[in-house]
C-alpha cells in the first residue's frame, strides 16, 4: 500500500471532527464506542452533550448507570454504555482514573476488546497497534483484491495481519482514521468513488472491475418479527415502568409488556412499530387498570424525561402524553 499517498489524502481530506482535535484517551474510547455501532452524523450530537456532560473518567464513573442511559437515550445499542460506565468504574478504581498507556492495561479494562484497544492505542498513543473494523475490512479486501468471504474468521485473519503489517510502517494515529475516513468517504459499500482515491493506481478490485464484488459475505440478517401487547398503566399521575430485563435493552424502562397477540376484550389504542437490527417488534397498545410485576415502578409524568427509555416505547410514551395533556 502506498502509505504515504493515503496519509497525505487524509490529512487534506478529513472531516473536522471533534474527538480528532485530542490525544485523550478517554476522548477517544467515548468515540469509538458510539461509532462502533452508530452513523457518524447521528453521533455528533450524543458526543458532545456525552463529554460536555462526564468530561472525565471520574465524572462517568461517580455518575449512576441511570444517569448514563438518559443522555444517550435514542441512540440504541445501550449494552456498549453500561460497559463503558462499568469500565470508568474499574478505572477509577485500578488505575486512580488515570488512562494506562500500555496494550495489555488497556484491553484488561472490561468491555474493551481488540478493537477499541487497536483504537486507543493507535489513536491516542500514536502505537502499531491495528484496530479492524468493517472500512478496515473493505478497503484492505478491495485494494488487494480479496475475494474470499470475509465473515469466515481465516479471512478475518488474513486481512488483520496485512493491515498489521501497514501500520507498522506507517504513523499509527494517522493511518489509523486515515483507513476508516478512506473506507467511510471513499470507499463506501455502494457506489464507491474510485476516482478520487487516493489509491487507485494500485487497488486490485478496481483493476478486475470486482469492487462490487468484494468484501464479498455470506452473512444473511434475519429480522425476527416480535408481536407484542404493550401496556398503559396510570396510578394517579404515574406510569407504570419495568426496567429491561433483556440483554438488548439492559438497564433501560420499558412500558409492561407481553409478548403475544392481543385479546377481544383489550381495546387497541393505536399499533406502534420499531425496527431494530435483528427485529421487528409490533407494539398493540392498550390501557389497563392494572398491571401484575414485582419490578413495577411508577414515574410521575414530570418526571419522565429523567429515566431512560428506548426508542421503541419513547415513541408511545410521548404520544400517550401528548393525548393525556389535550384532554
Ligand atoms: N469509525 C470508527 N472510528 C472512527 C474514526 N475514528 N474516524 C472515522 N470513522 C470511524
Amino acid at each position: 500500500m502506498n502509505i504515504g499517498a493515503l496519509e497525505q489524502w487524509y490529512q487534506n481530506h478529513q472531516r473536522d471532527l471533534p474527538f480528532r482535535h485530542t490525544k485523550n484517551p478517554y476522548a477517544i474510547w467515548v468515540s469509538e464506542v458510539m461509532l462502533q455501532q452508530t452513523q457518524m452524523e447521528t453521533v455528533l450530537p450524543y458526543y458532545a452533550r456525552f463529554m460536555t456532560r462526564f468530561p472525565t473518567i471520574e465524572s462517568l464513573a461517580k455518575a449512576t448507570l441511570e444517569d448514563v442511559l438518559t443522555l444517550v437515550q435514542g441512540i440504541g445499542y445501550y449494552r456498549r454504555f453500561k460497559l463503558l460506565y462499568l469500565g470508568a468504574q474499574y478505572l477509577l478504581q485500578v488505575h486512580q482514573g488515570i488512562f494506562p498507556t500500555t496494550y495489555q492495561e488497556v484491553r484488561s479494562i472490561p468491555g474493551v476488546g481488540e478493537y477499541t484497544s487497536g483504537a486507543i492505542m493507535s489513536i491516542a498513543f500514536n502505537q502499531p497497534y491495528a484496530a479492524m473494523d468493517g472500512n478496515v475490512i473493505r478497503v484492505i479486501s478491495r485494494l488487494l483484491g480479496i475475494e474470499e468471504n470475509t465473515s469466515v474468521s481465516s479471512t478475518r485473519k488474513k486481512i488483520h495481519s496485512i493491515h498489521q503489517t501497514f501500520i507498522e510502517q506507517a504513523t499509527p494515529r494517522i493511518y489509523t482514521q486515515a483507513v476508516m475516513e478512506l473506507g467511510a468517504l471513499i470507499c463506501k459499500p455502494q457506489s464507491p468513488l474510485c476516482e478520487k482515491c487516493p489509491l487507485k493506481t494500485e487497488c486490485v478490485a478496481l483493476k478486475e472491475g470486482l469492487i462490487h464484488r468484494i468484501p464479498s459475505s455470506d452473512k444473511v440478517i434475519t429480522i425476527k418479527q416480535r408481536k407484542f401487547v404493550t401496556f398503559i398503566v396510570w396510578r394517579d399521575n404515574h406510569l407504570a415502568f419495568i426496567p429491561s430485563k433483556n440483554a438488548l435493552l439492559e438497564g433501560m424502562y420499558l412500558l409492561p409488556q407481553v409478548e403475544r397477540e392481543r385479546k377481544q376484550d383489550e381495546t387497541l389504542i393505536d399499533t406502534f412499530f420499531h425496527v431494530f437490527s435483528h427485529q421487528k417488534w409490533t407494539m398493540d397498545v392498550v390501557e389497563v387498570d392494572d398491571f401484575d410485576d414485582k419490578d413495577i415502578q411508577w414515574i410521575h409524568r414530570d418526571n419522565i424525561d429523567s429515566i431512560p427509555i428506548p426508542q421503541a416505547h419513547k415513541k408511545i410514551v410521548k404520544t400517550i402524553l401528548l393525548a393525556k395533556k389535550s384532554v
